[in-house]
C-alpha cells in the first residue's frame, strides 16, 4: 500500500505565519509538521510515499525532506497543486502515483500520538471500499462527522451545526483505487472545495465503508489553537510539560 500526504493550500487560518511558508513546514514542538505525517505512515510499513504540495514555497519540501533517508529506507516522491480545490481536488494528483493498488491518505497537519498499523493491515486484508479512523472529540462541529447505526457508517456530514454524533473523521484514510472515479463525479461544495466527505459518503452509499477508531491523541493544526495544541502533544510525548516551561 502506498502513502499520500496533502500538504498544500493556503494555511489562510494560520495567517501571517503563513505568509512566507506552508503550514506543513511550520514548527510542531521539535519538529516540521510534515514530519508527523511521514513517520505515521512510516511506522505503519507504508515506505512508498507522495507528498502533495503547492503555491511558492513547495521546492522548500524538497531542500527539508530530500530523498527521505532521515526516515529511513523510504521513497518520497512529490507533486505540485496548481491552485487551490479542496483535499478531494488534491488527491486527485496522486492518481498516477497510486496506480491499481491501494492507498492511505494522510492530511499533513494531522498529528497522533499513537499508530496506524493496526487499522492499515485491516485495510490490507479487506477486499475494496474504505477505511476511515474515527475519534471521539468535544468539538465535532469542527470536522467530518460520521452518524453510526447497528455499528455501521450511514452517513457523514462535514462540519455540521448539529453533530449527529461526537465521532469525529480524522484525516487519515484508506481507500481502493475507485477513489478516483469517485472524485471525478463531485461537484464543488458551498465553501467552493471538492469534499473528501463527498467521496466517503459515495462510499456509504455502496456500503463499503468500514472504520477503526483511533487510539491516543489526535489533533488538527490548522489554527492557532490547534497548532499550539499539536506543540504541547508533541512535547509531552517527549517528556517535556510544555505548561511548565
Ligand atoms: C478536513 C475534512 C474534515 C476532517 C478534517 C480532519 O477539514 O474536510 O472532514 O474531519 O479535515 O482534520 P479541514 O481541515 O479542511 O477543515
Amino acid at each position: 500500500m502506498k502513502g499520500i500526504i496533502l500538504a498544500g493550500g493556503t494555511g489562510s487560518r494560520l495567517y501571517p505565519l503563513t505568509k512566507v511558508t506552508n503550514k506543513h513546514l511550520l514548527p510542531v514542538y521539535d519538529q516540521p509538521m510534515i514530519y508527523y505525517p511521514i513517520k505515521t505512515l512510516v511506522a505503519a510499513g507504508i515506505t512508498d510515499i507522495l507528498i502533495v504540495t503547492g503555491g511558492n514555497n513547495s521546492g522548500d519540501f524538497l531542500r527539508l525532506l530530500g530523498s527521505g533517508k532521515e526516515f529511513g529506507d523510504i521513497h518520497l516522491n512529490y507533486t505540485y497543486q496548481e491552485g487551490e480545490g479542496g483535499i478531494a481536488a488534491a488527491l486527485r494528483l496522486a492518481q498516477h502515483f497510486a496506480g491499481e493498488g491501494k492507498i492511505c491518505v494522510i492530511l499533513g497537519d494531522n498529528i497522533i500520538d499513537g499508530g496506524i498499523r493496526e487499522a492499515a493491515d485491516a485495510f490490507r486484508a479487506q477486499e475494496s471500499g474504505a477505511r476511515l479512523l474515527l475519534k471521539e472529540v468535544t468539538d465535532a462541529e469542527r470536522f467530518g462527522v460520521a452518524e453510526l447505526k447497528d455499528g455501521k457508517i450511514v452517513g457523514i456530514e462535514e462540519k455540521p451545526e448539529a453533530p449527529k454524533s461526537n465521532y469525529a473523521v480524522t484525516g487519515i484514510y484508506f481507500y481502493d483505487t475507485t477513489v478516483f472515479d469517485k472524485i471525478s463525479t463531485l461537484v464543488p461544495s458551498r465553501r467552493n472545495e471538492l469534499e473528501i466527505t463527498d467521496v466517503n459518503n459515495a462510499y456509504v452509499q455502496e456500503g463499503k465503508l468500514t472504520y477503526s477508531f483511533l487510539d491516543g491523541w489526535w489533533t488538527d493544526a490548522g489554527t492557532f489553537e490547534s497548532l499550539a495544541r499539536a506543540t504541547r502533544l508533541a512535547a509531552s510525548n517527549a517528556g517535556l510539560d510544555l505548561s511548565e516551561a
